[in-house]
């Protein structure tokens, strides 16, 4: 199967079929990552930037540890430790480190539309790593990947996102990659921590009420309260919010026996997820999703930087 992309910014730009090869040349890399030697020489010889500008544990680990089991030669960059800080631009950093030969830009921002720009400014490829409220697609991808290893069809399987809409760039990603896969998604929130236009994202329904929607939903994806992007209380208290909206124990009767919870972490424990909901042991695949994180990150590494799926060990 042909794979033409060159960046991952805009998981819109992907079809099911990118999106499935994805998953599926993920698949192949699980296998290598239970291996004694968790090392192939995929990309030995080439160098990949990660450039990081807002705070990340689970990104960016699994990017750095991604590339290290690929053998790609990393750069670890950004952030107050670069000479953006005496002023230098965003098109002046990017142009010095390709003057390096470098092969793939990674970046984090907390501007939206900052990896497009090093796209065009840098002529490498980029992968977005997140983007202020815009995208976050590796992490749609690792989401994905999580639930189809559980084994769920994604044609018809009822999703529903909860939380923080409005501060989201997993949304960004996750609903129309979702709804490329013929998902059926559901955005739960309060008014107020919706997008002024939420059917731009593409999802079917919205509905400001969890407990009615729990009974019908697969996936129950709880999203973080981003209490660093918010202005204003959008909602009276975390404990009200808690109340109407964070996926508790005693909710649990109102799931389906087989439904799964997801949440992209950071977790605000006790706000959006308590506990019992966060390492419950048949429902969770909290954990899943961030080991997905290091499979997906090497599919979508390899598959950019031009291998087929046939080659994952060469
Ligand atoms: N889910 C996610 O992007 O987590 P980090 O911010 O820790 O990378």
């Amino acid at each position: 199967m042909a794979f033409n992309h060159k960046n991952l910014i805009d998981i819109r730009e992907y079809s099911s079929d990118d999106i499935m090869l994805i998953l599926e040349t993920a698949a192949r890399f699980k296998e290598v990552n239970e291996r004694r030697i968790k090392q192939v020489p995929t990309l030995k010889g080439t160098t990949i930037v990660n450039m990081f500008n807002e705070p990340s544990t689970r990104t960016r680990s699994s990017f750095e540890i991604a590339e290290k089991r690929l053998s790609a030669n990393s750069l670890n960059f950004g952030g107050s430790s670069t000479s953006t800080v005496k002023g230098e631009s965003l098109t002046d950093t990017v142009k010095t480190l390709c003057a390096y030969k470098i092969d793939l830009i990674v970046v984090r921002d907390k501007h939206a539309g900052v990896p497009r720009k090093i796209a065009d400014t840098s002529g490498v490829g980029v992968i977005d790593a997140g983007d202020g409220r815009h995208q976050h697609p590796t992490q749609a991808l690792l989401d994905l990947y999580s639930i189809w290893e559980a084994g769920r069809d994604f044609n018809g399987l009822n999703v529903g996102i909860v939380g923080d809409i409005a501060n989201s760039r997993v949304c960004g990603s996750l609903v129309p990659a979702l709804k490329t896969l013929g998902a059926n998604v559901c955005l739960i929130a309060p008014p107020t921590l919706l997008p002024a236009r939420p059917d731009v994202l593409g999802a079917d329904e919205v509905s400001a009420n969890l407990d009615a929607t729990l009974p019908e939903l697969d996936v129950v994806y709880m999203l973080r309260i981003q209490r660093e992007r918010m202005e204003g209380a959008p909602y009276p208290s975390l404990r009200e919010y808690n109340r109407l909206f964070g996926l508790t124990r005693d909710r649990e009767h109102l799931m389906r026996d087989d439904a799964l919870i997801c949440h992209p972490g950071p977790i605000n424990r006790g706000v959006e997820l308590d506990s019992f909901m966060a390492d419950h042991p048949k429902r969770s695949l909290i954990l899943d999703q961030v080991y997905a994180g290091i499979l997906v990150r090497m599919a979508a590494m390899y598959l950019l930087l031009g291998g087929s799926h046939d080659g994952v060990d060469a």
